[in-house]
């Protein structure tokens, strides 16, 4: 049940939050409400002198020898580590590399080709336009069909034939969030692999990667990872398949002894043979240092706190009559990520006239208003705030 907020309450939630303290390791500029950490995340404060120390101390100082000596060989492991806790996965399940197009191309790749007697790929019309060219593209080059299902109907579309599922867990429009358990659970009874892509999920809300078993999974790292603008993605690869999964795209990184330069390719053992290429360690850099914002906070605290921060953001905004947004997430916090998303006549408007004022969202065409809300760096009276600027705009546009 949503409650209905007041500024005082919102003031009293901030008091009693334990989370308040992670607001000031980001920069955020004054007078600006940001609501779109979904699409890229705040700038860590730990992130510019982290970059600064990798240009003149490592690379600038050190050279070829930053290879060795500046762990620079080793960060997608342990990047990978430090982004595991976050999805419920085991050290070594997870390593940075790509971006979540390439990751998923990789992941589909490997799960089809260690299923070849299956020839379908299912996935819902609503995933991300990206995960559909990327399984339609793999599906095609594997001779098998992609078959785009309704979301309501995944479960029922799940059967024999079906070697890979791939569906993203929070959707990117509405936000709201697939019964991950359900669905693992049952592509698994039919004997096929699932992939989550959890560019939605990875920093917002537990996932719960290993309890459930998920095979592959993989995600962007520029939301509310806030690993910065084109940061690199995370593939997870459960354990037990890490040694019976190859990866399509194979390069020298994914070597078991990269420095022989040998001719012949024989894939490392454990999850280093997922990569292809050398790390981009300027990215890898400034998104180990961001993740020094999860420092102390499990998980389930920051679900706790985005699930109250969407239900007041919700609920001040439908408080306001005649603004003529019409809530299209999910109504249950605990069935949306940490988003909320509106469906309104001018929305594009409604978005820019917000910006103007301070609160930043995202319009997605055609109608509706996205609100991400990433509750290491927003306040309670922040979104308090930031809703009523919303409702009133959108008032003033219909
Ligand atoms: C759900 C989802 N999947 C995939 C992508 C594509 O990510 P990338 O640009 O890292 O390939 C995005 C981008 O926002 C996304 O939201």
């Amino acid at each position: 049940m949503e409650q209905a907020w007041t500024l005082e309450q919102a003031r009293e939630a901030d008091a009693s939050d334990p989370l308040s303290h992670t607001k000031e390791r980001f920069f955020l500029p004054e007078g600006v409400l940001y609501l779109d950490g979904n699409s890229l995340g705040a700038l860590a404060k730990a992130v510019p002198p982290a970059l600064a120390r990798l240009a003149e101390e490592e690379w600038g100082g050190r050279l070829i020898a930053g290879w060795r000596e500046c762990g620079w060989m080793e960060a997608p492991e342990r990047v990978g580590d430090l982004i595991a806790p976050l999805l419920g996965a085991e050290p070594g399940e997870v390593i940075v590399a790509d971006t979540t197009t390439i990751a998923i191309h990789k992941v589909l790749g490997a799960a089809l080709a260690a299923r070849p007697e299956r020839k379908t790929v299912l996935t819902t019309s609503d995933n991300f336009p990206s995960d559909l060219y990327a399984c339609s593209e793999t599906a095609r080059r594997h001779g098998a069909e992609l078959k785009v299902v309704e979301r309501s109907e995944l479960l029922a579309a799940i059967d024999e034939s079906v070697a890979a599922v791939e569906v993203t867990h929070v959707d990117y429009r509405t936000g709201a969030v697939h019964d991950l358990p359900a669905v693992t659970a049952t592509v698994h009874a039919a004997g096929g692999l699932m992939i989550w892509d959890l560019c939605h999920s990875a920093g917002a809300l537990p996932v719960g990667l290993s309890g459930n078993e998920v095979d592959l999974a993989v995600g962007c790292s520029y939301k509310y990872l806030n690993g910065g603008p084109g940061a690199p993605s995370f593939i997870y690869v459960r354990r037990q398949l890490q040694q019976s999964l190859d990866s399509p795209l194979p390069g020298w990184l994914g070597h078991e002894r990269p420095f022989d330069f040998s001719a012949g390719y024989e894939p490392a053992a454990g999850i280093r043979r997922f990569l292809t290429s050398s790390p981009p360690i300027a990215a890898v850099t400034a998104l180990e240092a961001a993740l020094g914002a999860f420092a102390g906070v499990t998980i389930e605290q920051v679900r706790e706190k985005s699930m109250a921060l969407t239900d007041l953001f919700s609920s001040v905004i439908r408080q306001r009559e005649g603004s003529g947004l019409e809530l299209v997430s999910p109504g249950e916090a605990s069935k949306r990520g940490s988003q909320v998303s509106f469906r309104h006549a001018a929305a594009e408007a409604v978005v820019s006239a917000a910006a103007g004022k301070g609160v930043i969202g995202d319009f997605r065409p055609p109608d509706l208003c996205r609100f991400g809300l990433a509750p290491l760096y927003l306040s309670y009276e922040d979104v308090y705030l930031a809703a009523g600027v919303v409702a009133e705009v959108a008032a003033s546009a219909c």
